[in-house]
């Protein structure tokens, strides 16, 4: 039967002929939601990206979906964003329950809005299903919370392609405001210039976190006057999240305890 995915207290179950986009998480299996677990473990093919849980791992899980790989790779060009959702729609209208498979969470920076327009428009049903978001999880991932009673009650979440918002600037400069910065690897020099030029004091903390909740994580601190050196230095790459404010300061939540599990390699670097 064609129509709608039914919706209960445990999420919807999938129908032939329909859409869920599916948010990943940052990376491990276990940081996505029992529901989508459910979703992926229904569907007849999973459309996948290189961020999130990725190919590999859901090949792990041995279900027994066809896995469509549109992610970018090292040598290798993206899928046009246009020829995916040509594919989803292609794919529901050929009968099979397609999950579309987004790091993180689908409407953070993620094109989730505009493959749910796309298959609306062509006439098939979509359901969405939310995923912990690399904004949140990543900081938290090196101990960064990102508000903080009495140091940050504004979080400011933007992607650092193309010159900063005035939004931005005013948030940068704001010593309450906690700012994450998503696809900022590249345009950090550039925003950084534009924060200390609009006021932003040199010595507002900064941290970079790149592949959080991987085994590849790795964490850069400095002041702000300094982030872009310390970039440069230890050649940081993306994917990346970039947190500016107070409650990147080294220390804040104190020293971890000798008997806490210590969940990934963390290195400083204060200039
Ligand atoms: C196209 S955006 C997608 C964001 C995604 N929808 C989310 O909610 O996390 C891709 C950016 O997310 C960030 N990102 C995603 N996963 C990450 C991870 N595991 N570690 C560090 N940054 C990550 C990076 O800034 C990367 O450039």
């Amino acid at each position: 039967m064609r129509g709608s995915a039914t919706a209960g207290r445990s999420g919807p179950t999938l129908v032939p002929g329909t859409v869920t986009l599916v948010g990943g998480g940052p990376g491990p299996l276990d940081l996505m939601t029992v529901r989508a677990h459910r979703a992926l473990a229904q569907a007849d093919v999973i459309v996948t990206d290189r961020l999130g849980p990725g190919p590999e791992a859901i090949a792990e899980l041995g279900w027994c979906a066809e896995v469509i790989d549109v992610g970018k790779h090292p040598g290798h060009h993206p899928i046009p964003q246009e020829q995916i959702t040509a594919l989803l729609i292609e794919h529901a209208r050929a009968g099979h329950a397609v999950v579309r498979l987004k790091g993180g969470d689908p409407f953070v920076f993620g094109r989730g809005g505009e493959e749910v327009a796309a298959c609306r428009a062509a006439g098939i049903e979509v359901a969405v299903i939310p995923g912990v978001s690399s904004a949140i999880a990543v900081p938290q991932a090196a101990g960064i919370p990102v508000t903080h009673r009495g140091t940050a009650a504004t979080v400011h979440i933007v992607h650092g392609q193309g010159p900063p918002s005035a939004a931005t600037l005013a948030a940068l400069a704001d010593g309450s405001v906690t700012t994450i910065v998503l696809m900022g690897v590249a345009g950090l020099e550039r925003l950084v210039a534009a924060a200390l030029a609009h006021g932003t004091p040199a010595s507002r903390p900064a941290a970079i976190v790149e592949s959080g909740h991987t085994d590849r994580q790795r964490t850069t601190r400095a002041p702000l006057g300094g982030i872009v050196a310390a970039a440069r230095e230890r050649e940081v790459r993306s994917p990346a999240v970039i947190m500016i404010g107070e409650v990147a300061r080294a220390g804040l939540l104190l020293p971890a305890l000798p008997s806490e599990p210590v969940g990934a390699v963390q290195v400083d670097v204060l200039s």
